[in-house]
């Protein structure tokens, strides 16, 4: 028997049923909702609606079926509604006619959106907690890798000379700006809407400053049909996570290059990598794949959550009961992702000789050759031009330009001296790069002191 059964003549249809419970899913938020409760009860207690002594069955009630929950003692019931019919229910079956008044000044809809956003501020945390261990690790990786000279490409066409370091730092930036992303969410999602009641607040005399105190939020929600037809914070977390993984994705995909026979940059660890089961020579980066993988379906997840919000009139509608699968799959998809590839990272070798040898070879210090005449006075086009016809020739001879010799050099332009071979040299050209930013050892070496304190400052 539903607890609204009241009105109705009919039990609800058992596939009616299974299609309207959310249990399956929102168990999940079980700790949520009994501390929302007990917060509700509480504030109840003290302006005098729920006595005192009702109120000490059903604070002890609801601290019994946590722990039980906690424990596995008492398993969720597949056929309730969702999960806080579940725990009124059985709060009610544990402690009587006290359980029953729990529910007073509130609605499920205030309450559902008080427990996911207290679920989902917790899971932030959570997963700013596992971004910065693959920060820290990423940051380990790039100073044992100051010095590893690496080709720069665009066009994915080897362009100018950068270290591992700078390289793997750039990944280092997108996920510290990730983490600032989570903290903006967790503010504006850390406001309180419990006593919005079913959509028009109540004419008891609640107190919602109250339970905002109780469960830790800032500020109480400022209007009533806002707060229980608002899920913008799940659209929101759904894009942030998004992010995280479009940006673990794209270095999914340059570790499955690297580690490729073409590349051979890295090796992955065996630990983390996977056998064919017809070709005994493979070696597979699946972990990368399948980060790459799965990003796809967390951006169907934000477009998902998108999608259900925009065409409901206020308040609450029961669409929004959809809401919670799909940040919950992101929430575990990012957290396992994170996770795998930190491990994948921080296990994984560096062939610096080979990535050394690729820099040497693609005329990686063309653009040095060309900055070298207009030191020398020439104008920059026609140092480019001049440059431009050396690639050609070397192209045509399989040479590259330090290869050449002072005779062909001035075959091309009378400006060459000596010095040249210096100015060209792979290690010098890199070390040139030291604007603040740059891929130089020396200016890698600023870059992580200024990341890591960032990095205090947000508190991590
Ligand atoms: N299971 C519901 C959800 O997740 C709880 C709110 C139900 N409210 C209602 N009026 N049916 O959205």
């Amino acid at each position: 028997m539903k607890m609204w059964s009241g009105r109705f003549k009919k039990e609800l249809d058992s596939l009616a049923n299974d299609f309207n419970s959310s249990i399956s899913v929102d168990y999940k938020m079980y700790q949520e909702d009994i501390k929302g409760s007990i917060a509700h009860a509480t504030m109840l207690n003290e302006i005098g609606i729920v006595k005192e002594e009702d109120f000490n069955k059903i604070k002890n009630g609801l601290e019994a079926i946590l722990k039980d929950l906690d424990s596995g003692e008492l398993e969720f019931n597949p056929t309730s509604e969702d999960i806080h019919m579940f725990i009124e229910e059985e709060l009610t079956n544990r402690v009587g006619e006290a359980g029953k008044r729990l529910h007073t000044a509130r609605s499920r809809n205030d309450q559902v959106a008080v427990d996911i956003r207290m679920y989902l501020r917790n899971r932030i945390t959570d997963l700013i907690g596992d971004t910065k261990k693959l920060i820290d690790t990423l940051i380990t990786l790039s100073e044992e890798n100051l010095n590893t000279v690496m080709p720069g490409y665009t066009h994915l066409q080897v362009a100018q000379p950068v270290t591992f370091a700078h390289h793997v730092m750039a990944y280092v930036q997108m996920l510290v700006r990730d983490i600032t992303r989570f903290k903006d969410c967790y503010k504006r999602m850390n406001e309180n809407p419990l006593g919005s009641g079913a959509l028009a607040t109540t004419t008891y005399p609640i107190d919602r400053f109250r339970t905002t105190e109780l469960l830790g939020f800032d500020i109480p929600t400022r209007n009533s049909l806002d707060s229980v037809s608002d899920r913008d914070f799940v659209a929101e977390l759904n894009f942030d996570i998004s992010m995280v993984m479009l940006h673990l994705s794209r270095f999914s995909e340059e570790i499955i290059l690297w580690a490729s026979q073409e590349f051979k940059y890295i090796e992955l660890d065996d630990s983390y990598s996977t056998g064919s089961s017809i070709m005994p020579q493979k070696k597979n980066p699946d972990m990368a794949e399948l980060v790459r993988g799965k990003s796809s379906r967390v951006f169907g997840n934000l477009m998902a959550t998108l999608n259900m919000i925009k065409a409901l009139p206020l308040a609450y509608n029961k669409d929004l009961q959809e809401d919670k699968e799909n940040i919950f799959d992101s929430i575990e998809t990012l957290e396992i992702c994170l996770l795998v590839f930190e491990g994948m990272m921080r296990t994984l070798k560096v062939n610096s000789n080979n990535m050394r040898e690729k820099a040497k070879k693609g005329f990686i210090n063309a653009t040095d050759l060309a900055d070298y005449l207009v030191k020398k006075g020439m104008a920059f086009r026609d140092a480019y031009k001049i440059t431009g016809q050396l690639v050609g020739y070397c192209v045509d001879e399989s040479k590259s330009l330090e290869d050449l010799s002072m005779e062909e050099l001035k075959k091309y332009s009378e400006v060459f001296e000596e010095d040249v071979y210096e100015f060209i040299d792979l290690d010098f050209i890199l070390a040139q790069r030291k604007v603040y930013g740059g891929p130089s050892p020396e200016a890698v070496k600023v870059q992580i002191k200024d990341t890591k304190e960032y990095i205090e400052k947000l508190g991590l």
